[in-house]
């Protein structure tokens, strides 16, 4: 940490303003999420803009420091971006002081390792999601920061889409009256990897490696749900290895043992029920890649990664059954669009300036391991479910 004090050209003199320099371990860069969202678009663009002004006028600089593996990768990595720290050696970088933050998005069976040791050396804690690969694991990793006192965010990126961000404004204003239901379609065409190269990693299709579109997909759902419709009461889920061949990264064929599909029900607190698809082996015939369908008392929306459609009660035609007549009404023409109103950056980005305030001026930060711990119970409970054929209620989390 370095804490200084620097006179900003347009402050008057008797107010300068602080600037204070936050290290940040990043472990996994060279990883998709590590590199792309968290690196490039997060802390280097906050870094190539000058850092963050807090509200309290705090100007607040990033400078990371690589961590990974392969010190090939890490040392071209450093070079491309004009990055001065880097290293192989995680122990050493969590003794050092000059870091405060680790942040981990590396792939989620190398976690919660890393993170212990990171809670151990007292370093505050950002970390992809899912925190854990079990509930007991995860919730033994909120208690440990608890425990010795440190910060911990966990990324709840999907809450800060565009199109989840309009749908956040339209609860918030009360659009729908009570809400009734959520569709969720989430999904896309993975490849398998003989003809066309696969565009995810091969672990994903491997229990033993940690993957499964469930232990993937639920952390998202349960803190979508939670933050805009209610907590999840219980979960009903079916999974699915629809594909069970697929070739990895070396053109090696090899048995997809996790399931790459997911059909889950959830009940919500408050009476809403979610029902929320979840593929890699769907051909897309939708707007966007994800979308949410809510239907309430006075209104509906359709939102998806950017857009959002509305479709108020008294704007909602009256169809009646009859498969003996084609209707010719154009039902996609009912639905007026949302004005985007504001400025949206990129999700994780805006999550990184969050927890950056949070953890500098020390306010409360509720997207925390707890939170985390929630999602990976969620995912837990919904591959129960599937395995036992029932349904499964969520009991409230303490860290024990
Ligand atoms: N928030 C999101 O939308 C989102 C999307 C995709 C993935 N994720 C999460 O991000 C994490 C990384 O996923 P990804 O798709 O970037 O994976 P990836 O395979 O592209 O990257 C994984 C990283 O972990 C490193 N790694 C692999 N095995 C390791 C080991 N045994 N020890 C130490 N490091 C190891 C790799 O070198 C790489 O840097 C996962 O936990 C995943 O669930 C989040």
């Amino acid at each position: 940490m370095s804490l200084t004090t620097t006179a900003s050209p347009e402050a008057p003199a008797s107010a300068p303003a602080k600037t204070r320099e936050i290290g940040i371990i990043m472990n996994g860069v060279s990883g998709r999420m590590g590199y792309r969202q968290h690196l490039v678009r997060s802390i280097l663009a906050i870094r190539d803009e000058g850092g963050i002004e807090l509200s309290d006028g705090t100007r607040v600089t990033v400078r990371p420091l690589l961590v990974g593996r392969s010190e090939t990768k890490l040392a071209e990595l450093a070079e491309r971006h004009g990055i001065a720290d880097y290293t192989t050696d995680l122990d050493a970088a969590l003794a050092d002081p000059q870091w405060e933050i680790y942040a981990d998005f590396l792939v989620t069976k190398a976690r919660a390792t890393a993170l212990r040791k990171a809670i151990a050396a007292g370093k505050t804690i950002y970390t992809e999601k899912p925190t854990a690969e079990s509930l007991e694991e995860s919730l033994e990793l909120a208690r440990l920061a608890r425990e010795a006192g440190v910060k911990t965010g966990v990324v709840h990126d999907k809450l800060y889409l565009p199109g989840l961000q309009k749908l956040k404004r339209l609860i918030d204003s009360g659009f729908f009256g009570r809400i009734l239901s959520v569709r969720g379609e989430f999904g896309y065409w993975v490849f398998e990897g003989d003809w066309q190269p696969a565009q995810r990693p091969s672990w994903n299709y491997r229990t033993e490696d940690g993957g499964g579109i469930i232990v993937d997909m639920f952390p998202h759902w349960n803190y979508v749900l939670e933050n805009l419709f209610g907590t999840v009461e219980s979960v009903y889920a079916q999974a699915a290895v629809h594909i069970p061949d697929r070739w990895d990264e070396h053109g090696e064929r090899y048995v997809a043992t996790a399931e790459d599909a997911a059909y889950g029900i959830f009940e919500l607190e408050g009476g809403a029920i979610a029902q929320i698809n979840s593929s890699w082996t769907v051909r897309v015939n939708r707007d966007e890649l994800v979308e949410f369908h809510v239907d309430g008392t006075l209104g509906s929306a359709v939102v998806g990664l950017f857009g959002a459609k509305i479709q108020h009660r008294n704007a909602t035609p009256k169809p009646v059954w009859n498969p003996d007549l084609a209707d010719d009404h154009d039902y996609a023409a009912d639905w007026a669009g949302v004005p985007t109103n504001e400025v949206f950056q990129n999700g994780f980005r805006q999550q990184w300036e969050e927890f950056l305030e949070s953890y500098v001026l020390g306010t409360d930060y509720a997207f925390d391991l707890l939170a985390g711990a929630r999602g990976v119970q969620l995912a837990e409970a919904g591959l129960a479910s599937s395995r036992e054929g029932r349904k499964i209620e969520l009991t409230p989390l303490a860290e024990g």
